[in-house]
């Protein structure tokens, strides 16, 4: 099996999400996932389910099976193609938790005890509960990225942090070992939509949000999805503009709304105008189950069929592995390991 080769002009990507809830939510979607979609056309694009990265909290080992599987069912049934990009699970490609070690023993206890996320994710357990996964978080998403000498990586701006680090930690490694790894750009994703928690339309739509009563499921059933679209908070008055300061809720359906349908913001307010809030949700309501129910049709096919969807995935991981060998042949060569000698066959 070989890797395609890609055109010499052709950049690698490299982007990741975890398989942490029973579906993607529509920030998941609009904020990332969507983008995937035409970068396997543009880049060389390897895309991946991070579950060793979902472990770093406590996970039941059949809930994040399935989970594993309906995030990669997910992923196929919004367009991912696995004959134009290279999608696989992260646990599938050992290389992973190899150069996360190597990675780990170039990074300051300091360095990595400030990253804002470890921080507000331990902080909710306390110190004796988070895990030293969960502390060294980052240090894997470095390896994940650097393992694949990917250009760029796209992600939303809550990941810069973790990338700065990637950055640094690939000069470091490279200033005391020669050059071996691609520096990744930071690519944030800009003009990304993004979205609110429908009840409480200041935050973002996160799965961890203490009541899931403002998030919109990919794979939620019509009835419900009506139903969150409808009672969704709106704000004072009752004119339908544009406006984060003021009206957050419903600058936030129209966000929602262009993003689905692909017509512009000013186009959708001036159509409602000072009808009111009312008739907005209720169109709103259909065009979220006439983008959801495709999908979800599709998902529920690649889901059937869990024996053909491991076998794309175990494709997706051959093809993954045979670009993380490679980077690992001459890390290993360059941190000072024996190298050369196969232990395989030699019994
Ligand atoms: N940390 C990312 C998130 O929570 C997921 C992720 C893991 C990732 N490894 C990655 C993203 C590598 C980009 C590149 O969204």
């Amino acid at each position: 099996m070989t890797a395609p080769t890609p055109a010499p002009d052709r950049r690698r990507i490299l982007s990741g999400i975890q398989p942490t809830a029973d579906s993607f939510h529509l920030g998941n979607y609009l904020g990332a996932v969507s983008r995937w979609v035409p970068m396997q056309d543009s880049a060389d694009a390897f895309y991946m389910i991070a579950d060793l990265h979902a472990i770093t909290v406590e996970q039941d080992p059949a809930v994040l099976r399935h989970r594993t599987r309906v995030a990669a069912a997910q992923l196929l049934a919004v367009g991912l193609d696995p004959a134009k990009c290279t999608l696989f699970v992260q646990s599938q490609v050992p290389e992973h938790a190899e150069l996360a070690w190597i990675l780990g023993c170039l990074t300051g206890f300091g360095e990595a005890g400030r990253m804002t996320q470890f921080k507000d994710k331990s902080s909710k357990v306390g110190a004796e509960r988070a895990s030293v996964g969960l502390f060294t978080y980052p240090v894997l998403q470095a390896a994940d990225i650097l393992l694949y000498r990917a250009n760029a990586v796209p992600v939303g701006e809550d990941q810069r942090q973790h990338l700065e680090l990637t950055r640094v930690l690939a000069q470091r490694f490279n200033a005391r070992y020669g050059p071996t790894l691609t520096v990744p750009e930071p690519e944030m994703v800009k003009g990304i939509a993004k979205i609110f928690d429908l009840q409480n339309p200041t935050a973002k739509m996160s799965k961890s949000a203490d009541s899931q009563a403002g998030v919109i499921d990919l794979l939620e059933d019509p009835k419900s999805l009506r139903k969150k679209v409808r009672s969704a908070v709106t704000d004072s008055g009752h004119e339908v503009a544009i406006d984060p300061e003021n009206k957050p809720g419903v600058t936030n359906l129209l966000v929602i709304y262009s993003a689905l349908t692909g017509r512009s913001m000013e186009d959708i307010a001036a159509q409602y105008g000072d009808s009111g809030y009312g008739g907005l949700k209720v169109d709103l309501a259909e065009v979220v189950v006439e983008w959801a129910t495709p999908i979800q049709e599709r998902t529920r096919a690649y889901l059937e069929d869990p024996a053909a969807l491991d076998s794309v995935l175990a494709a997706g991981a051959r093809r993954a592995r045979e670009v993380a060998a490679a980077t690992m042949a001459d890390v290993r060569e360059r941190t000072g390991f024996l190298v050369g000698t196969s232990l395989m066959g030699t019994a």
